[in-house]
């Protein structure tokens, strides 16, 4: 465990960070790789996750060797092969194919807030996974999740909701997500304590 910082994330060692951004209290863990993504306040991935192409909201809770964004290559084209983007690797007088990684980049993943992602679990390029819901370990997303959702299985589908819609819909309004670090504090018992209605019957929403 770690005493988290305001103003810098936690990063354990082996990590490889490219065009990687962070809101406050965020921990990354050992070896991950971030590529092209943003980690919100409050959240963090255990190890070795692979997360490409991502924004993810506040407060996720992201396991070990989860897969966020895993690129596709060209499945039209006679080969498959990255050579040819990659081509730079291979020959002094190619490029590399720009179009094509700006084509991966630009397909981008939203994981909300206050999000569950189990162990080993892949999310596909473009999938949004709402607010509060919960990927079960080793599933595979290919398609939208909707807030306070538990999915599982490959391809996941819908487990069970979390809650009650109208549960749900006033978690959503109340957004604790966006409440100052202090409010949170100071709503610590509570949130350790009380069920989701009772905490919404006390804080509203
Ligand atoms: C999805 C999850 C939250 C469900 O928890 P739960 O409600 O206690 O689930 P249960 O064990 O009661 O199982 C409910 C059903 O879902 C199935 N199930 C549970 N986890 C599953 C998974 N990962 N993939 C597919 N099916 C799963 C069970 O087989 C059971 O099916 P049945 O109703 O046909 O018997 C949990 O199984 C999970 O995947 N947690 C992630 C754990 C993790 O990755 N932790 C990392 C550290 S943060």
């Amino acid at each position: 465990m770690a005493r988290l910082k305001e103003d810098t994330p936690f990063i354990h060692p082996d990590c490889e960070l490219h065009n990687a951004t962070f809101g406050r209290f965020v921990e990354i863990g050992k070896g991950t790789r971030i590529v092209n993504s943003h980690f919100g306040d409050y959240s963090y991935c255990d190890r070795m996750a692979d997360i490409a192409n991502a924004e993810i909201g506040k407060f996720s809770n992201i396991a070990a060797t989860v897969r966020i964004g895993a690129t596709d290559h060209p499945m039209a084209n006679a080969s498959l092969h990255h050579f040819l983007y990659r081509s730079s690797d291979y020959w002094d007088d190619a490029g590399v194919d720009n179009a094509f990684f700006e084509h991966r980049a630009s397909r981008r993943a939203f994981i909300g807030h206050d999000t569950w992602i189990g162990h080993n679990a892949m999310i596909k390029p473009e999938v949004t996974v709402g607010h509060g819901a919960i990927v079960a370990s080793g599933a595979i997303v290919t398609k939208d999740v909707p807030p306070y959702m538990i999915v599982a299985g490959v391809p996941a589908v819908p487990m069970r909701a979390r809650f009650a819609d109208d549960v749900a819909e006033r978690l959503l309004s109340l957004a604790w997500w966006d409440w100052e670090h202090a409010q949170l504090r100071a709503a610590l018992e509570d949130f350790r304590t009380l069920s989701a209605e009772a905490f919404l019957e006390k804080y509203g929403g």
